[in-house]
């Protein structure tokens, strides 16, 4: 895994953007795996200010978020699709039809899940997944205990991730479960971005980068993916060990593509 020392959260958001220019450069109907809550908001203002200047295009991309709560009403504003409209789609060239999300209001979750999945597969599988990182080391909604093996399916959330999700219920009670990718849906992805920012996260980013692989900290199963980068602010690599390889690396590694 490599780890990204960033000057701070809008570096984070720009160096993801950049990521994700990168490759709409390289293949314009890209398929993005996008995440939700706070952090990557940086990240949906950047990729909408790029969109009005005419430097990126998400015309041709398909987007598959990781996540949704289940049994919210259509258009709920605390739900993910309302999330993605306001900061996203209503935003870009992104085209509504080919921003997917799992369908937490589907009678049948279970047949739900599976057609995510396919819908994935069938569009190609995803060349850059995006995540966040819970308090708790989640990613999507992969809750600490989660298989490292995990596909789609419901999960109910923790009581650490339903107090940190209730500021997007105006002090309402946040639902209790979700349809979240699962962990080995997120490993697929060709390339991993995870962005990490603010104190809060420091201990969960040690964990994910330098703790041992372990479905109690989900986001460590990241460790297995070949191609995944860690864009942390200071606060959130606060408490890494090898901070100090990281720079060096990290410096060494700008002179190779200067050179
Ligand atoms: C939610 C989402 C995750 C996200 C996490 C962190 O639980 N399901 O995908 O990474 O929150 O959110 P924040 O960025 O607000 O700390």
């Amino acid at each position: 895994m490599e780890v990204v020392l960033c000057q701070d959260a809008s570096d984070a958001a720009c160096r993801a953007v950049d990521a994700v220019e990168a490759l709409l450069r390289e293949k314009p109907d890209a398929v993005l795996g996008l995440p939700t809550g706070s952090t990557p908001l940086l990240m949906y203002g950047e990729l909408a200010r790029r969109c009005a200047a005419g430097t990126l295009s998400l015309a041709k991309a398909s987007t598959f978020n990781l996540d949704e709560y289940i049994g919210l009403p259509e258009g709920h504003p605390g739900s993910y699709a309302a999330y993605m409209k306001r900061n996203l789609i209503d935003k870009t060239d992104l085209r509504i039809s080919h921003a997917f999300l799992p369908a937490g209001r589907a009678k049948d979750l279970e047949a739900a899940s599976r057609e995510y999945e396919d819908r994935i597969r069938t569009a190609g599988g995803i060349d850059l997944q995006i995540l966040g990182i819970g308090l708790n080391g989640h990613i999507g909604f992969n809750e600490p205990g989660s298989s490292l093996k995990s596909r789609t399916r419901v999960k109910t959330l923790s009581s650490a991730t339903l107090a940190a999700n209730i500021k997007d219920f105006d002090g309402a009670e946040p639902p209790t479960m979700a349809l979240t990718m699962g962990i080995a849906t997120i490993l697929e992805a060709r390339r991993i971005l995870l962005i990490a920012t603010g104190a809060s996260k420091a201990d969960a980013v040690r964990e994910m980068a330098e703790g041992p692989l372990s479905a109690n900290c989900p986001a460590s199963a990241l460790q297995l993916h070949e191609k995944t980068a860690v864009l942390a602010d200071p606060s959130a690599a606060s408490l890494l060990k090898n901070k100090d390889y990281y720079q060096r690396s990290q410096a060494l590694q700008a002179r190779l593509k200067g050179a």
